[in-house]
């Protein structure tokens, strides 16, 4: 950063185009250093370096150019960018944030964007992705461009010009651009618990990289009533600390698994209806005390609590509760072998009516609720008969179920079925895009966890008592 003085004077007129044209389009670009290269360049026009017409035209074309070339991108490719993985040069994290942002100021993102590093590389690809139409991209662009890409150098070149001695504090004005130009992202940052948990979490995690064995899928351990010791909990919870698992442990042991994993995601077992912080409601967990927990998701009508009175109408309002927290509810449902009328290697229509009765009911309260970007709803397919007896449903009736239960989220609650970009992974879940994941669980084991998630249609498993021996599964 420094260095910008030489760097510049080595690479001229052409180096400064492509370094502009890459960050404005390519995705590889984010890390360059716009802002500050940019406005040094100007001041240097100011010293007689450069010249000042020429290099505001230049940077002016590149600009325009590269966010062309991002929104052609992004049209191209669209939804597949988000299957990405991350890498050195590629981060989903930013892909995230300028989606977010996009959706907060729309068309006005690709403007605002272009002061914003990291963001503005995304911004364009984005506005490509969600088929931004064009005539506004380019107006909003060149807008963008101008304010950017002509505001910058002159205002350097007319520093240099105005300030005597300049290049003396020309490393200090250079880090005052840096710094105003990410702080609308530190202010976000610093204001906003869920992205400083997240943000977090990313750094935990890279420093933690264990093996992704279940890559693209959500593997859900469900304790129950289990273990019976802190000790026991806390190794298990250790053996289970892997990418895509979420742990959900009884609540006196949360707080402190929470503290013990720092790859897996937590996850609790049930919570209160209301959407209430505190009151007189004995015995009752809300669900904002989770969340000040850390708590990410919520098992949500369990047919072992159902069996204990819970009924749909309660299912519901936690499902709303839930959501309204930011937490991803778990929704499970399924039908006994008495409503299923069929052996467990064929689905039965009685089983089917049954489950849409069920989600209908469990999701009467979203019906029209629309779903921020931060929301997703899991759906836990959990044929009664297969819990807990070693008796698993086929996979391949597991697999019908499930596509059934993803062709009524339309119908159901329309929002589910919007999904702007692409097809829901495991791993955007509770990200950008991703609406509803339906899992799969009763009597999964580490041997045949496999059947199941070999299906690109099921999202994941839930997995009761075999979770209690985590090192099998990894
Ligand atoms: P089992 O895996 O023990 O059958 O339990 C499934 C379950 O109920 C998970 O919620």
């Amino acid at each position: 950063m420094f260095d910008l003085i030489p760097l510049i004077k080595a690479i001229g007129y052409l180096g400064i185009f492509i370094i502009v044209f890459a960050e404005s389009g390519l995705f590889i670009g984010f890390f360059l250093p716009g802002d500050s290269l940019i406005f040094t360049a100007g001041f240097l026009a100011s010293q007689g370096f450069l010249n000042i017409w020429d290099l505001i035209f230049l940077i002016f074309i590149a600009a325009v150019i590269g966010d062309n070339f991002g929104y052609a991108f992004g049209k191209k490719v669209g939804p597949m960018i988000f299957k990405r993985e991350d890498s050195f040069l590629f981060h989903k994290d930013n892909l995230n944030k300028a989606k977010m942002f996009y959706e907060k100021y729309g068309g006005k993102a690709i403007i605002l964007a272009r002061f914003m590093p990291g963001i503005r590389t995304f911004a364009p690809i984005l506005a490509g992705v969600g088929k931004m139409q064009y005539s506004k991209f380019l107006s909003f662009n060149i807008i963008g461009g101008a304010l950017w890409g002509i505001g910058l150098p002159l205002l350097g070149y007319y520093l240099g010009n105005v300030i005597p001695n300049i290049d003396r504090y020309i490393v200090f004005i250079v880090l005052l651009i840096i710094f105003i130009s990410v702080s609308p992202m530190i202010w976000h940052v610093v204001k906003d618990k869920a992205t400083r948990d997240r943000i977090l979490n990313t750094l935990l995690n890279a420093l933690h990289t264990k093996a992704t064995k279940y890559a693209g899928k959500l593997v859900v351990f469900n304790w129950k009533m289990n273990p019976e010791t802190l000790e026991s909990a806390i190794d298990m919870a250790r053996k289970s600390d892997h990418k895509n698992i979420v742990v959900a442990p009884p609540f006196v042991f949360i707080e402190e698994i929470g503290k013990i994993i720092k790859t897996a995601k937590l996850g609790a077992q049930d919570l209160f209806y209301k959407n209430t912080n505190g009151g007189s409601f004995t015995g009752e967990i809300s669900a904002s005390e989770l969340v000040n927990l850390g708590v990410k998701y919520a098992i949500i009508g369990h047919s072992e609590r159902r069996a204990m009175g819970e009924s749909d109408e309660i299912i519901s309002k936690k499902i709303k509760t839930a959501l309204d927290n930011g937490l991803i509810p778990i929704l499970c449902v399924g039908e006994s072998k008495k409503e299923s009328g069929s052996m467990n290697n064929e689905l039965s229509v009685s089983s089917k009516e049954f489950v849409r009765d069920q989600l209908e009911k469990d999701l009467f309260l979203i019906r029209n609720s629309s779903f921020s970007i931060h929301n997703s709803l899991i759906v836990a397919y959990e044929p009664i008969w297969a819990i807990g007896t070693g008796n698993n449903c086929s996979p391949e009736v597991a697999l019908e179920m499930i596509k059934f239960i993803k062709s009524l989220s339309g119908s159901l609650a329309p929002a589910l079925a919007k999904s702007e970009v692409g097809v829901p992974t495991a791993e955007r879940v509770g990200i950008v895009g991703c609406r509803l994941l339906v899992l799969y669980g009763g009597s999964v084991n580490s041997k045949n966890i496999s059947d199941f998630l070999k299906y690109k249609e099921i999202d994941g498993v839930l997995v009761g008592g075999a979770s209690l021996d985590p090192k099998l599964f990894f």
